[in-house]
């Protein structure tokens, strides 16, 4: 059965890899891209959507969304994945541009005409708020709302407490986790550790020798670089291709999973953007986060690599 799935993403590095990944598995159709700023500013994101969907050979339609956060100012991570935000390897430009219809429009429209979508967002979550606050009525439309973000309870990569996604636009994030979407939470930690690839696996996937393995190894040559700086890792560590695969094959991916009410810190100097969850169910709120606490680390590689042929 083909699965529709809508795909919010500040495309940079690690969203490219997760883009690819949907685009060329053979049971998904990916009705809409939207673009949001985050990684970097929304026209480079786009731009890299753009490109990323021209490698894969798909004319999937592109959306422009948000150029910034809802009430903070914008702090792109281009420190992280580029200036180009594809690891500055003078990629060049994409054949096509982004439609004319905004990111929240689009995310509207394409939720209500493929009700039981899976909706993944890999960035910041400002076209998503702005599209629940436009059209209320998706959210009972949407079946599975996978966000690549937050942490539970745990370190984060761009404040001690809070992870990029969130913290870059914490009030949307905070307004989106209380929306009451379907939200299945893939926090950073799953993505780390195991989870990245190792030197053997790095090599394993260069020597594929396809035009999609070098450019997944080549455009997170920046970004491997900064995580190494940040926590020295040597490890391709993979945010958006990890949540990306809970959304195509949870089934075999998950192998741990609980439900817990979260709720966004959006204004805190210190914990601004921190998704704290309620692990022991202390608030006696109920759940509105399927929070992801394991993956099976080799199955995800597995279809990485499936992705890269
Ligand atoms: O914290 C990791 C997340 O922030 C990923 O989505 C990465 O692309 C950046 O947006
Ligand atoms: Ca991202």
């Amino acid at each position: 059965m083909t699965v529709r799935m809508v795909i919010d993403t500040d495309t940079a590095s690690d969203d490219a890899v997760a883009l690819a990944m949907a685009l060329r598995h053979p049971d998904v159709d990916v009705v809409a891209i939207t673009t949001v700023a985050g990684n970097c500013p929304v026209e480079v994101s786009t731009r890299n959507a753009l490109y990323t969907a021209e490698l894969c050979g798909a004319d999937v339609p592109v959306y422009a969304g948000a150029a910034g956060p809802l009430v903070v100012d914008a702090q792109f991570g281009t420190w992280f994945h580029g200036e180009d935000g594809l690891g500055d390897q003078g990629y060049p430009l994409p054949t096509r541009g982004p439609e004319l219809t905004d990111a929240p429009a689009a995310l509207a429209d394409a939720i209500r005409a493929n009700p039981g979508c899976i909706l993944v967002t890999l960035g910041p979550l400002t076209n998503v708020v702005v599209a629940l606050r436009q059209a209320p009525d998706i959210v009972d439309l949407v079946g599975r709302c996978v966000v690549m973000g937050g942490t539970v309870n745990a370190v984060g990569n761009v404040t001690p407490a809070a992870e990029f996604n969130l913290w870059f636009d914490p009030h949307a994030a905070r307004a989106v986790f209380a929306s009451g979407l379907p939200i299945e939470m893939a926090p950073w930690e799953i993505c780390r550790g195991e989870a990245g690839l190792d030197g053997g696996e790095q090599e394993a996937l260069r020597s594929l020798d396809t035009p999609l393995a070098h450019f997944f190894l080549d455009c997170n040559s920046t970004a491997m670089e900064a995580a190494r700086r940040q926590s020295g890792t040597r490890r391709m560590e993979l945010p958006d291709p990890t949540a990306m695969a809970v959304a195509l094959d949870k089934h075999s991916i998950v192998t741990g999973s609980s439900q817990h009410y979260v709720e966004v810190e959006a204004d805190s100097p210190l914990t601004r953007g921190m998704s704290v969850v309620d692990s022991l169910n202390v608030t006696g709120n109920p759940p509105n986060v399927e929070v992801v606490t394991a993956i099976d680390v080799q199955r995800f590689k597995q279809m990485l690599f499936q992705a890269a042929q």
